[in-house]
């Protein structure tokens, strides 16, 4: 526990003297001046005196591309070099963060048996959704069959996908809570269809089995199943997939909702899971996974860090919160460890640790011109009207949808409804004064973007710490996804000591 808490305050060393970055607002960016909080001085004095800004960027780019770059004069460059080491990928160690390959590793020298790969469904689901649902439900069905687990519970099981495929494919007979009716009323559903779509896609995999032997499709069989199917072709599938409306919290009774819906069964050591259970629901999951005897093991991603709640920080929108859903805590900080240094991130830092780094990096997919026109709309309504900080104006992502920025002010105060009148001139006359902030406001987005890995670091090492608080050594983080198709790609991944384990 202690290599944990010492990353943990390491991260806070280095996350401390930037936290303004992260911690404010793009829409003040011209209004604060921000530039002058939250870009380190170096960085600006190398963008203040650099005769190309442009080749500032370019380095930048290049750099990221080469990986790692040593002797580099950019400023900008060390910062992200410096960020680099404290992401979970840069933390990776044999002990609580590590690979899928070193999870199935442990796993197997624990009798897993063979590592099954999941088909991939693509009807009904995303292309994203269907890769998460493909990789989660291997790594779920690798650790069920490890800790010989009779049911799984998915908690925020949403549309149903995942448990669908952990029970047509897997065997496993699960049950999926989720307090939006229209998700578990749709899971039934869906889970029907994909009953269907399952039994002929085995059918298929049958006939390509007997094609092997002349030699034709001899590389289809070591390729998990791809599937399609039509709408007529529905069967029930209520046997194995079971859906249960309700709204977790930590003293929710998610076993006895379990022998609820499957009484004929033997329960025991039953696999809790989550994929992407948002805002508070994932400190819910591990606060159910711990103080929970009949749980027996755990495969958890989070999203939406935004949304939690903090218990030494109040979020803007506290009044509308419902007090009594924290009697049993906060969706963060969870360890003891942080929790006695009574540490906070506030929303907007949050909302940072959201962002995707490899999408902004890898594919270069920056959009700071739609986050300038916001930040100058700001200073230029600010000259005009009083705009009150508590009921700030929401304009939405109208940017997109004009080609300049005198457009996207006409728009603006037309869908305020501010009573004023839009002079050209003048608007034209405040984007051009403003290009050296529009510099700025880039280098503040791509220093938000090198942060952001790091808080999200943060946030789930204090998980697996709070797990291992508990008295449970075997948990970690495992990289699962790919960070370019999912971003939020770490999974929380648990298991109760072996001697605590029951009808093995
Ligand atoms: C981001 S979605 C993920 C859905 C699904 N697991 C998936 O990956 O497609 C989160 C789901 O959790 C549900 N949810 C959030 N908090 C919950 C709570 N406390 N109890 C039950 N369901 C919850 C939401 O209704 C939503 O369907």
């Amino acid at each position: 526990m202690e290599h944990i808490q010492r990353t943990i305050d390491n991260i806070i060393d280095f996350i401390t003297p930037n936290i303004d970055c992260v911690s404010t607002h793009t829409v003040h960016f011209m209004v604060e001046k921000l530039w002058e909080t939250t870009i380190p001085k170096p960085i600006l004095n190398q963008i203040n005196t650099s005769p190309s800004f442009d080749n500032l960027i370019e380095e930048l780019w290049d750099a990221r591309k080469k990986g790692n770059v040593s002797n580099t004069n950019s400023e900008l460059v060390k910062f992200f070099q410096v960020a680099d080491q404290f992401r979970l990928t840069s933390l990776m160690n044999d002990d609580y963060i590590i690979s899928i390959e070193e999870l199935f590793k442990k796993l197997q020298g624990r009798n897993c048996g063979q590592i099954i790969e999941s088909a991939k469904v693509k009807q009904h689901m995303s292309e994203k959704k269907s890769y998460e649902v493909k990789v989660m439900s291997q790594v779920v069905a690798a650790v069920t069959s490890t800790c010989n687990s009779s049911h799984i519970i998915d908690l925020g099981g949403g549309q149903g996908y995942l448990s669908s495929i952990l029970a047509l494919q897997h065997g496993k007979k699960t049950l999926s809570l989720d307090y939006n009716q229209v998700n578990t009323h749709g899971a039934a559903v869906r889970s029907k269809k994909l009953e269907k779509l399952w039994i002929r896609s085995q059918k298929r995999q049958e006939s390509h089995a007997s094609v092997e032997h002349h030699g034709k499709n001899w590389k289809r069989k070591n390729k998990a199943p791809v599937c399609t199917i039509k709408e007529e072709e529905l069967v029930v599938c209520k046997e194995h997939c079971k859906q249960i409306t309700h709204f977790v919290t930590p003293d929710s009774d998610i076993s006895s909702m379990l022998s609820t819906a499957y009484p004929l069964d033997s329960l025991h050591n039953i696999c809790l899971i989550g994929l992407h259970t948002c805002g508070d629901l994932s400190a819910t999951t591990l606060r159910l996974f711990s103080k929970c005897p009949s749980l027996e093991c755990l495969v958890q991603v989070g999203c939406c860090y935004h949304l939690m709640e903090e218990e030494f920080v109040k979020s803007p929108f506290w009044k509308d919160v419902d007090t009594s859903l924290y009697e049993h805590g906060y969706g963060f900080p969870l360890s003891e460890h942080l929790r006695r240094k009574k540490f906070f991130l506030g929303r907007n830092v949050r909302m940072s640790g959201t962002q995707s780094p490899e999408r902004v990096m890898d594919l270069k997919q920056t959009q700071t011109l739609p986050l300038f026109y916001r930040a100058l709309l700001e200073k230029y309504l600010r000259s005009k009207v009083t705009i009150n900080d508590e009921d700030p104006k929401v304009v939405g992502r109208l940017a997109t949808k004009c080609s300049s920025f005198e457009e996207y002010v006409h728009r603006a105060v037309k869908k305020l409804e501010l009573d004023f009148e839009v002079d050209d001139t003048e608007i034209s006359q405040l984007f051009e004064s403003h290009q050296r902030e529009y510099q700025y406001l880039q280098i503040y987005y791509f220093l938000k973007t090198a942060l952001a890995p790091v808080i999200e670091a943060l946030i789930v090492l204090d998980r697996v710490l709070y797990l291992r608080e508990q008295g449970l050594p075997e948990s970690y983080v495992v990289q699962i996804f790919d960070p370019l198709i999912s971003p939020r790609c770490y999974a929380v991944v648990s298991m109760k000591p072996t001697s605590a384990r029951q009808n093995e």
